[in-house]
């Protein structure tokens, strides 16, 4: 069974997904699908931020805070980077996370 995710575009478009399959990451979900700002040039390996999202509040929790390579590769976007801030590449889809919401970052 598949799992929601709603992507809030920085132009305000909410872009909601239902029954993605779980083991990908939430960046694959955005970028195949067009999301606004969801560039993942790395193609996942951490590397770039173009994958930078917020995530929302009653989200943080189930999804964790990010790795020390992660925010390593965060530092790039220093000016829009918040305490809720995370490369959505490094954000595997699994049950648990059904109905997550993020807001895109907006792009430097
Ligand atoms: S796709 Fe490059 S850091 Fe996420």
């Amino acid at each position: 069974m598949g799992v929601k995710v709603t992507f809030v575009q920085a132009d305000g478009v909410e872009k909601t997904f239902d029954d993605v399959a779980t083991g990908q990451s939430l960046m694959e979900v955005g970028r195949f699908n067009n999301v606004e700002g969801i560039m993942g040039d790395c193609g996942g390996s951490c590397a770039c931020a173009t994958c930078h999202v917020y995530v929302t509040p009653e989200w943080q929790a189930a999804v964790g805070p990010a790795d020390d390579i992660e925010v390593a590769t965060l530092d790039m976007v220093s000016d829009l980077f918040k305490s809720n801030s995370r490369l959505c590449c490094q954000i595997q889809l699994r049950e648990e996370l059904n109905g997550i919401r993020v807001v895109v970052a907006p792009s430097l």
